[in-house]
């Protein structure tokens, strides 16, 4: 379990109830990236989740082992990969979630739909930067 993320989880809720549960996929493959930004990745998508769930709920982390062949590829361009083997690290919540109008403005620098001084909109950004570099 990632302590990065059990304790962004538990800042500041001390009034809520959060159920953190880890799903190691079987047979998980080994990868090679820096722990440091997997934390910075687990603790950003944690404090999302928390501040989603205002009355609490539940955050789910997953990790499976996936691979995209070439037809995968092919008809899914957003997924912007070369065809292959990887890891997928899924974190999910029982929050509101994110409605239509907001999707398309997540990796934007600086956009937030927090109140003034609660967001700096770089949580998915920084996010985002990470897994592409
Ligand atoms: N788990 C989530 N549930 C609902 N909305 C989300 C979730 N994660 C992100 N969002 C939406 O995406 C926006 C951008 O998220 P991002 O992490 O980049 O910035 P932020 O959370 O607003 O600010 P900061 O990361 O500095 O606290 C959020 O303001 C929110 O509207
Ligand atoms: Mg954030």
């Amino acid at each position: 379990m990632s302590t990065a993320a059990s304790s962004a989880l538990c800042t500041g809720s001390s009034e809520k109830d959060i159920e953190l549960t880890f799903i190691p996929g079987a047979g998980l493959g080994q990868i090679r990236l820096d722990p440091m930004q997997i934390e910075q990745i687990l603790m950003n998508l944690a404090v999302n989740a928390r501040d989603a769930m205002p009355e609490g709920g539940k955050c789910t982390i997953e990790a499976w082992n996936v691979c995209f062949d070439q037809e995968y590829v092919s008809h899914h361009k957003e997924v912007a990969l070369p065809k292959g083997r990887y890891a997928a690290l899924i974190v999910s919540d029982t929050g509101a979630g994110i409605s239509a109008d907001h999707l398309p403005h997540i990796f934007d620098p600086f956009y937030t739909t927090k109140p003034s001084g609660k967001g700096t909109g770089l949580g998915l950004p920084t996010v985002y930067g990470i897994v592409k570099a």
